[in-house]
């Protein structure tokens, strides 16, 4: 049985597809658990999620300015996964560039969802990046995280075509919905016992 902690700056809807599953017995009979959810952002829509969930939450303030301002907050986080016995970090829309030092207090046990095919298209706008090209596949990416932006060691990604007259609101639903179904999935696949 391994704690998960889930790090959102937003909505949280993987957040939420990933507790849901977790919950599920049929999906997750070795109980593995959902523990902790950090947010940087007072007032986001994961923290009403986590509540509902039953699921405890923490906010991380950042203040303002570089690395050291960064390095504060992640020590703080690093702090609070601790006590709560975190064997894995689940970035979940979490918009915060982390530092060497997070990084490697949790390499090995630190992934991320891309709302694109990495290596293409890193960054923060993975969707519009992706739309914008002329890819003719668009998709999803799961990866280990590294010091880069995006740039760690690609775990699973799934693709989809894109057709004619589909719309950038139909992609973006269809990425979600590839989302929600993936990343549960796979964090489950990688805690094993399942
Ligand atoms: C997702 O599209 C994810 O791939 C990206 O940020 C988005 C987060 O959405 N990294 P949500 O907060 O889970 O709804």
């Amino acid at each position: 049985m391994a704690n998960v902690a889930v790090l959102a700056s937003g909505s949280g809807s993987n957040f939420q597809a990933i507790a849901e599953a977790f919950s599920d017995p049929v999906q997750n009979p070795s109980g593995h658990r959902v523990v902790l959810l950090v947010c940087d952002k007072p007032g986001a829509y994961c923290l009403e999620r986590a509540t509902r969930l039953g699921i405890p939450s923490i906010v991380v303030a950042y203040g303002k300015g570089g690395q050291e301002v960064r390095q504060t907050a992640e020590r703080e986080m690093t702090g609070a996964l601790e006590s709560f016995g975190v064997d894995m970090v689940v970035l979940a829309g979490y918009m915060r560039i982390l530092t060497p030092l997070f990084v490697g207090r949790w390499q090995g046990k630190l992934i991320n969802i891309h709302p694109a095919l990495l290596p293409k298209h890193p960054g923060a706008h993975g969707i519009a990046d992706s739309w914008a090209s002329e890819d003719r596949e668009l998709g999803v990416t799961i990866h280990w995280v590294d010091e880069g932006v995006d740039t760690g060691q690609i775990i699973v990604q799934t693709a989809f075509p894109r057709t004619a007259g589909m719309t950038l609101e139909a992609a973006e639903a269809k990425i979600h919905v590839l989302e929600h179904k993936l990343y549960p999935i796979t964090v489950l696949k990688l805690l094993g016992g399942n």
